[in-house]
């Protein structure tokens, strides 16, 4: 696809890059998620290689659905909401193909180095340092062109969804720096600078805000602009916008504590992560109800519209899970869903029901506008990609709730005599109909994605360069 280069039209070529890989990295990253889920179904399918074991393709279908599937929609929709908002073209072209191109390498050496074994074995950070150096270099590289381009806009205004990609953008680096300090002994092999409770501290620090960063700040960044477009409302409150942004990024860094329950961590900080994660449903639900009520007179819209479906029903996900988070940093009741089927439940309810359905409404809003269509080639098919979605999604959770329950009560279930009721395969055992049910969800929701491909193939070929390159010209101000 040819790309203007005219300075009077936005740079829609990163954007149609990033877009489309979305959609590769989804059905990859997915497509491994059903065959883990389904690992744990079949044991078979470990094939007794060490390079497709569970323990090695678990952390390289986090990586592929949170930073290959997660980045790139992130990346796409924030350089084409920051184009459209400040009404100019990226700072610089160069380096917008250089975070696009340097992002995919570093997707692919994590799919090369996970399954031979190299791991820094912090969860969410287990790349080795040399892709962990690239990685930071790319994410300055794109914070360069990110803030560069709102320094260069054309309206007075920074519009509140570039606030919250902004923060996505600066806090994600900090944290991604931070946690990855540490001394290389060898081309793949570095041990953390941190030790014990503290490195344990850092790492859920971490690991806790690039939720709330990377898959929360961002994507609501991404409801900021998406959701008032498709629903054609302006934004329900934009002071109710500026105070979630404020409460929310305040609140969310002091919560890591909640994933050290019970552990060496001094029992102050389990007690502040506690009290914090408790009080973040406070902005959480703002900015969800913000989005809901975005919808005001415009809800029969969601009869005809499938892509404000997928929108709205995000918003559904994103308030259950920022309810049930919240009531799982209770430390009594952690102490039932830790380590349990529970907390993969509230992970994909995150994450399919709000990450993933927020992403796909707002790359099917992109694309016919990218490649100068009017709409998709196929409404019905993004209709029908929205029920597989979303049966799938609650086949997921509801399976994984059950399962989380049943583990939780068998393993703390104890005799008179004070020993243990049940086994652990005993637990496993009464978990596998819940895995059966989990795979097939997933296979719901993965082959939905295959709808997604299809129909963004034929809107693409449908395409023409002329076109395209129309679409991308710069509107007048107060028209984006
Ligand atoms: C078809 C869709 C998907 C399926 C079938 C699937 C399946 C799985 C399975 C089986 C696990 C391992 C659970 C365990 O260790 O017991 C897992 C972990 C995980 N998945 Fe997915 N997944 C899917 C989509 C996604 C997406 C879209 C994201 C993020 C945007 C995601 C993020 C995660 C995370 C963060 C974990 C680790 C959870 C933890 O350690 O608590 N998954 N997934
Ligand atoms: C107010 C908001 C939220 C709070 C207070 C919260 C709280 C929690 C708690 C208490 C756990 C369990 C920790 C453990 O027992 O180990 C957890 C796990 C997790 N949550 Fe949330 N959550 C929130 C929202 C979300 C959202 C919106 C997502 C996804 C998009 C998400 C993704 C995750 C992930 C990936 C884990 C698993 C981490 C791991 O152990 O690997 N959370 N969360």
């Amino acid at each position: 696809m040819s790309t203007a280069i005219s300075p009077t039209a936005y740079n829609y070529k990163v954007v149609r890059q990033f877009a489309i890989m979305t959609v590769v990295w989804g059905i990859l990253g997915m497509g491994l998620g059903v065959f883990i889920a389904s690992q744990l179904v079949w044991p078979e399918l470990n094939f007794g290689l060490p390079w497709t074991t569970f323990g090695r393709l678990r952390p390289l279908h986090t990586n592929l659905v949170i930073f290959a599937f997660g980045g790139c929609a992130l990346f796409a929709t924030s350089y084409y909401v920051v184009q459209r908002t400040c009404q100019t073209r990226l700072i610089s072209d160069s380096l917008a193909a250089f975070h696009f191109w340097g992002w995919q390498a570093v997707i692919i050496g994590a799919i090369v180095t996970l399954p031979l074994g190299y791991t820094t074995t912090k969860e969410y950070a287990e790349l080795e340092w040399p892709l962990a150096i690239l990685l930071a270099i790319v994410w300055v590289t794109y914070g360069l062109v990110f803030f560069g381009t709102i320094v260069k806009r054309k309206t007075k205004h920074i519009y509140v969804g570039n606030w919250f990609y902004g923060a996505f953008i600066v806090v994600t680096a900090m944290l991604h720096i931070v946690n990855h300090m540490s001394l290389p002994v060898s081309l793949f092999k570095s041990y953390s600078a941190y030790s014990g409770a503290t490195d344990a501290m850092i790492q859920w620090w971490y690991g806790h805000n690039a939720v709330g960063f990377f898959l929360t700040t961002g994507f609501l960044g991404m409801m900021y602009y998406f959701v008032p477009k498709q629903a054609e409302r302006p934004i329900y409150s934009y002071r109710l916008s500026i105070v979630h942004f404020w409460a929310l990024i305040t609140l969310y860094i002091w919560a890591g504590p909640h994933h050290l329950h019970y552990t060496a961590l001094p029992d102050w900080a389990q007690s502040l992560g506690m009290a914090m994660s408790i009080i973040l449903l406070a902005p959480s639900w703002g900015g969800m109800i913000n989005g809901m009520m975005t919808l005001s007179g415009a809800w029969h819209k969601l009869r005809t519209d499938p892509i404000l479906r997928f929108l709205v029903v995000s918003l559904a996900f994103y308030g259950m899970s920022t309810f049930e988070g919240p009531m799982m940093a209770i430390k009594t009741v952690n102490s039932l869903s830790h380590y349990t089927d529970w907390t993969i439940g509230h992970v994909h309810a995150g994450a399919l029901g709000w990450v993933a359905m927020i992403s796909i409404g707002a790359i099917y809003h992109m694309i016919p506008k990218l490649f100068g269509r009017a709409q998709m080639h196929s409404v019905g098919l993004i209709n029908a990609h929205f029920w597989l979605a979303t049966i799938g999604t609650v086949l997921y959770i509801a399976s994984m709730w059950v399962n989380g329950i049943t583990q939780g009560l068998m393993w703390r279930a104890i005799n008179d005599d004070g020993t243990l009721t049940y086994s652990f395969v005993e637990a496993l055992q009464a978990s596998h109909p819940g895995f059966i049910v989990r795979a097939l969800g997933g296979a719901f929701f993965a082959s939905g994605m295959l709808f997604m491909a299809y129909n963004v193939f034929r809107t693409v070929r449908a395409s023409n360069p002329a076109e395209a390159e129309a679409a991308a010209q710069i509107a007048v101000v107060g028209a984006h």
